[in-house]
């Protein structure tokens, strides 16, 4: 097996963080929390955003995106300004099938540069919408590309170069869910908002005037709010009319890290971020650190009402957990069943049809790539958007070992692929991290062992991200890219600034994106104006 290993730098920025936080531990903090969320009324309907309207032109299901500014009343009388996608805050849910084609008009009606990646999804480079497809003010960027991959509660957020913090605080981000043939067949909650229901769980900082706050203290691992939102709405309900409700968490918070769960009553975990477990799992609570995702079936009685719950998240090594969220605890959604529910069943699925070829096998990997995290670096370098760190392979089957040597929260994120954890300090992973991944929450001087395959898409000039999904983290630097290529193949070269404010050379308005062509459906599409 070919191994990959960091680049070890001699020293590190770590000792300071390290310092400044025991610093803080030692100055009289009292370890409850520096912060807290807000104690709220349960008393505002949860918003449940809207499914996006598609069209099919040409064998392809049409989306249209439009990033925009507005604002939102998240307390009462009080406009904050937000952005959002086709209204002011969040963006509509966009829902395919495997196998399906896809095209997306992303345009982008904000005063800056903005991008739109489809987080969790495998498909071309070009089409990623990271930072190397920037789209400018009044650009439209067209991606296309066919759904491969299992049933899945993905979603999509900007990726701009140094802004995504920003960009997802303000509210650009939604959810993409994939059905196939399993998913249509399980035994599980259906109907869209009803008994199966998105919850984009967030935070905010609120300032005096009610609008929206990043705080530049250097808090780590970012900014903490204390006004917790459940799709855009404070102090959420909902009303369930049926004996179970699918909840699919999304963690789409800049930074902070929740424990979901009920206080009264255990859930059944049925899929990770990448799609259905082998079978459900039975747990009290889920750990969900930005950018991952958890669908769990919650059962109710005639009448009752329950409260999703975040508790004291267990963020592993951390050195002072209590000033990076780990003693906040707090309700984020209450759940109010009816005097009559109608039946559910118990969840069940069976295996699809893809699933021999979608599986992974730790003995199919012929190359094991180490990344080791520190503040801000993975193996000793911050993001250069003229590098290229890592050349994969297609088909290759990969393991990736990822380590956090910092006592501070991180996660890992790679696109293009669904990610396997074989192992966490060698030990078997817990239920929430043995489905199919994207996103894995890094506890510190751990080592995961990742296992994925790249498969289909080559592109040797255009790179895919990988990277940590604390945003701050992101945007300073913590991110590192990589190109999959034909075997024999070597990385090509991306130019050092083809994306961000400085250059509008590759996506103004109208311009089909950075990928090569322009299909025959965006073209079908545009035919019809
Ligand atoms: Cu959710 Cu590279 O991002
Ligand atoms: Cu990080």
């Amino acid at each position: 097996m070919r191994r990959v290993g960091p680049v070890r730098v001699a020293g590190s920025v770590a000792a300071g963080t390290v310092a400044l936080l025991l610093g803080l531990a030692g100055c009289g903090l009292v370890p409850g929390s520096v912060t807290p969320v807000d104690e709220v009324e349960f008393t505002n309907e949860l918003a449940i955003p809207p499914l996006a309207p598609s069209r099919v032109v040409d064998g392809a299901r049409v989306f249209s995106l439009r990033a925009q500014e507005g604002t939102t009343e998240f307390l009462p009388g009080v406009e904050t300004r937000t952005w959002g996608f086709d209204g002011p805050y969040l963006g509509p849910t966009l829902r395919a099938e495997r196998g399906e084609r896809v095209a997306v008009e992303v345009t982008n009606d904000l005063d800056e540069p903005t991008s739109v990646h489809w987080h969790g999804m495998h498909l071309p480079a070009a089409m990623d919408g990271g930072p190397h497809q920037e789209v400018e003010p009044g650009g439209t960027w067209r991606p296309t590309w066919r759904i491969d991959q299992p049933a899945a509660t993905l979603w999509y957020h900007p990726h701009p170069h140094g802004a995504t913090e920003k960009h997802v605080y303000r509210g650009l981000a939604g959810m993409f869910l994939l059905d196939d043939d399993a998913s249509r067949a399980a035994d599980l909650p259906q109907e869209y908002g009803v008994d199966d229901v998105p919850v984009v769980v967030q935070d905010k900082v609120l300032d005096d005037a009610g609008q929206l706050q990043l705080s530049d203290d250097g808090s780590e691992p970012g900014t903490l709010g204390g006004t917790v939102l459940a799709n855009g709405t404070v102090g959420a309900y909902h009303e369930v009319t049926t004996e179970a409700v699918r909840l699919r968490l999304l963690n789409g918070s800049t930074a902070r890290t929740y424990q979901l769960g009920f206080a009264d009553r255990e859930m059944d975990l049925v899929a990770t971020d990448g799609g259905l477990l082998d079978a459900p799992v039975r747990l009290e609570q889920v750990r969900l650190a930005p950018g991952e995702r958890a669908e769990v079936v919650v059962r109710m009685e005639p009448g009752e009402t329950t409260r999703l719950h975040s508790f004291e998240a267990d963020l592993g090594g951390v050195v002072v957990p209590f000033a990076m969220g780990g003693n906040d605890d707090f309700d984020v959604l209450e759940l109010r069943a009816t005097d009559r529910l109608a039946p559910s069943p118990e969840p069940a699925w069976t295996t699809s049809a893809h699933a021999a070829d979608d599986a992974l096998r730790e003995s199919d990997a012929t190359v094991t790539r180490e990344f080791e995290l520190d503040d801000r670096r993975i193996n000793g370098r911050t993001m250069d958007m003229g590098r290229i760190d890592e050349t994969a392979t297609v088909d290759a089957t990969e393991v990736w070992e990822v380590r956090s040597i910092v006592p501070m929260p991180h996660t890992f994120h790679v696109h293009d692929v669904q990610f396997r954890v074989l192992t966490v300090d060698g030990d078997p992973p817990p239920p929430e991290l043995a489905g199919p991944k994207d996103t894995v929450y890094l506890e510190p001087n751990r080592t995961y062992r990742l296992l994925m395959r790249f498969e289909d898409y080559t592109d040797p000039d255009v790179p895919y991200m990988f990277h940590c999904h604390m945003l701050l983290h992101e945007d300073e630097g913590m991110m590192g890219q990589f190109v999959v290529v034909e075997p024999g193949q070597d990385a090509g070269t991306v130019p050092e600034h083809d994306g961000g404010a400085e250059h509008g050379d590759h996506s103004d308005a109208d311009a089909g994106g950075s990928g090569p062509d322009v299909t025959p459906a965006t073209d079908a599409h545009q035919g019809q104006h």
